[in-house]
Formats: structure tokens, C-alpha cells, sequence
């Protein structure tokens, strides 16, 4: 039997993780190989399994169940939010629920209109197309886009010059489902073409409890309750990161412990990995501090403080802040980013009199 299977029986067509076989041909370290195998198992691959985002679950249950039962291809769907919510494990499962084939591409791959058109044309009646990171997409490619979308045809330019001729092809009914980290960036136009906007919001302590539990099964670890709402409490309301931290604990607990997790030993093991109660790590905490201490609490500018922690102002703007907005740390003002009372009281200051309310009700107001 491959290797592949062994590892995952419940293996199907879509492939969301890149297949272990080929990493094992390319030699890929065996931690790296381990993290495959496990994503590709706790990945939910049916609507039963996906934890949480219960409207939405609704929502996009009445629109799979409703293309189901008229046969045809469901409206194109457009799933937004943060990193690791989900949105990649949603695609698989509309797939799955339409029982259609999954092909799965991202904005950055595709350079030239050619590459989407070719795609386009291969799709078979009532495949899933999946293109992640659509506000990436050139926009000579996106515009392909909107007639696939709408009328399910093509124009292709042959040839430049007054030759240049442009030929139109018919595509088979086919569903287009995008994702974005930023939903400002997504045009106009492509946004009108997606019959459901979905946006997924952080998850509640509960249910990152339970996406935790199902994780621990899948490890083989044996964990208690508490231990799995500490970890939860500190995941920042997203699934991907719960999984990671369990697998940082369960490091911890075979190391310094008997391989059990209860709720101490993951506030330890936590604690060593640099992540604090409300969830924020090393470079959370840095760009806090850097923002009270050298900014004095701002406003600043976003690339300064992002150089201030030696990280993209793409990931300081798509990774970090959503959560320290969400928590009450941070907020974006005209003039810059400015910490909250919340902030300096989080990184150990007392705040100035001039930092603007973190929402905490005034007496004299
Ligand atoms: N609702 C859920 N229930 C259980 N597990 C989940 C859920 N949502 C996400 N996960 C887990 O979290 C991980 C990250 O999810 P996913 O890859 O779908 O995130 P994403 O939104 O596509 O992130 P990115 O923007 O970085 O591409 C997956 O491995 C999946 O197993
Ligand atoms: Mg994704």
C-alpha cells in the first residue's frame, strides 16, 4: 500500500496539504513530514466535522443542500477572515458536500490570463475551483474571471497587433470558490460576481476546545479538559494555532512529564514556548512594547512599526494587529497605530493620561 494512504485512509481527491509521497521522494525532513501527515489528518474534510461558525455552517448548508438537490453547480462563493480560520478547509468541504472535484490554484500563481484560461477550460460539469488568495490575482488575469463567472464563457486574445484576433470559448458550469485574507482588496466587480460573501470571524473558547480535543485524538495524546480549554484560551480564537500549540504541549509533556496534559501542564509548557495568557507570543508582545516604550503609545505609522519588529507590514497588518484590534490593544487611527490603556497595562506600564479609551466604560461620560 503507499505510504500515503497508510497515512491517511480517508483519503480523497482533494488535496489540500501537499501529498506526503512526493515530500518523502523530495527528502523533507522528518518533522516536516510529520507536520504533513497531521494537518492532512485534522483537517474536518465534511460540514459535521468543521467546528464552530454555526450561521455560516447554516448558510452554506442551505446553498450546498439546495444545489444538490437541483443537480447544478453551486453560486460562487467567497470565504474572507484572518488567517487559519478555515477558509481552505471550507473549500475542500464544498467539494466534498457537492461530491465534485476539487482543483485548488492561488492568485499569486497565476501570471498570465493564459494560465486562468487554460485552467478554465479543463474544469469538467460542476467541478470546484478554488483560488486562494484571490486579491492577488493580476488583474489582466481577473477579469477573465467575470464573464467565466457570469456566463460561464471566455474571450482569449490570439496573436498582437491589428492580427490579434479574440476567440470565445463555452465553459462548463463550474463553481468558483475564493478566498482573501483582505476583503478591502478584493475589487468591485469580482466581489458583485460571488453569489455569498462568507466571512469568518475568531472562534470561541468552546469550540477551539473542541477542535482541540478531536486534534488530541488524532496525536494520540491524552489530554483532560482543562488542559484543552487552557490551550484554547490562549489560540487567539484560531483553529490553526490551537493545533499548533497542542502539539508545542504535547512536546512538553513527553519531555518533562509523563505525556499527559492536563491544565498545568499546558500553562507550563506554554509558558516556555513564549506565549502568555491571552495568547500573544514573543513578536506580539515586542511590537506592543516597542509601540508603548519607543512610540509612546503612537500613533505611528505601520511601517515603522513594523521595521521596529523586523516583520512584513503585510503579516504585522494580516496577522497580528486583527487580533490585538479584536482583543482591545491596538487601534488604527488616521494618524497611525496607537496602544490602548489595555495595551501599556498588558506589557507592564501604567498608561499615560492621553492613550484613547480601550472601550472600558468612563465615569464621566
Ligand atoms: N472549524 C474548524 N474546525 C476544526 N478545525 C479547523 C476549523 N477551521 C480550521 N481548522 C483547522 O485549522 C487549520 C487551518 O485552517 P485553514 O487552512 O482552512 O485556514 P485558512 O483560513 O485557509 O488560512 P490561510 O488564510 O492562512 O490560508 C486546518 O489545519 C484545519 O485543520
Ligand atoms: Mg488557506
Amino acid at each position: 500500500m503507499p505510504r500515503d494512504e497508510w497515512l491517511d485512509p480517508e483519503r480523497t481527491d482533494h488535496d489540500l496539504e501537499p501529498a506526503v509521497q512526493p515530500a518523502l521522494d523530495a527528502g523533507w525532513p522528518p518533522d516536516e513530514l510529520a507536520t504533513v501527515a497531521y494537518e492532512r489528518a485534522i483537517r474536518p474534510r465534511t460540514m459535521d466535522e468543521f467546528v464552530g461558525q454555526a450561521e455560516l455552517k447554516e448558510q452554506l448548508g442551505i446553498i450546498l443542500g439546495a444545489a444538490r438537490a437541483a443537480s447544478r453547480p453551486a453560486d460562487h462563493l467567497l470565504f474572507a477572515g484572518p488567517p487559519g480560520l478555515g477558509k481552505t478547509t471550507l473549500a475542500g468541504i464544498v467539494a466534498a458536500e457537492l461530491g465534485a472535484h476539487l482543483h485548488v490554484t492561488s492568485g499569486p500563481a497565476i501570471e498570465r490570463a493564459a494560465d486562468l484560461a487554460a485552467m478554465l477550460t479543463k474544469l469538467s460539469p460542476g467541478d470546484v475551483l478554488f483560488v486562494d488568495e484571490i486579491h492577488r490575482l493580476p488583474r489582466a488575469v481577473e477579469e477573465i474571471l467575470y464573464p467565466a463567472m457570469e456566463d460561464r464563457q471566455i474571450d482569449v486574445v490570439l496573436g498582437k497587433g491589428p492580427a490579434a484576433r479574440s476567440l470565445r470559448f463555452d465553459l462548463e458550469p463550474f463553481t468558483l470558490v475564493g478566498a482573501t485574507t483582505r476583503t478591502g482588496l478584493i475589487t468591485g466587480p469580482l466581489r458583485d460576481r460571488f453569489g455569498f460573501n462568507f466571512r469568518l470571524d475568531y472562534y470561541a473558547p468552546a469550540d477551539l476546545e473542541q477542535i482541540v480535543v478531536r486534534a488530541a485524538t488524532v496525536l494520540g495524546v491524552v489530554i483532560d479538559a482543562p488542559g484543552a480549554a487552557e490551550i484554547a484560551s490562549r489560540s487567539r480564537g484560531t483553529p490553526r494555532i490551537a493545533n499548533r500549540l497542542l502539539r508545542r504541549v504535547r512536546d512538553y509533556a513527553e519531555v518533562r512529564g509523563d505525556g499527559v496534559v492536563d491544565r498545568l501542564v499546558a500553562a507550563d509548557g506554554l509558558a516556555l514556548f513564549g506565549i502568555d495568557e491571552m495568547g500573544l507570543d514573543k513578536v506580539d508582545l515586542q511590537l506592543l512594547t516597542n509601540l508603548c516604550r519607543h512610540f509612546d503609545g503612537g500613533p505611528v505609522g505601520l511601517s515603522n512599526l513594523a521595521i521596529s519588529v523586523g516583520e512584513p507590514t503585510e503579516t504585522v497588518e494580516d496577522v497580528i494587529e486583527p487580533f490585538l484590534i479584536q482583543q482591545g490593544l491596538l487601534k488604527r487611527t488616521p494618524r497611525g497605530r496607537m496602544a490602548t490603556p489595555a495595551a501599556w497595562r498588558h506589557v507592564g506600564y501604567e498608561p499615560p493620561a492621553a492613550a484613547p479609551s480601550d472601550g472600558a466604560p468612563s465615569l464621566f461620560t
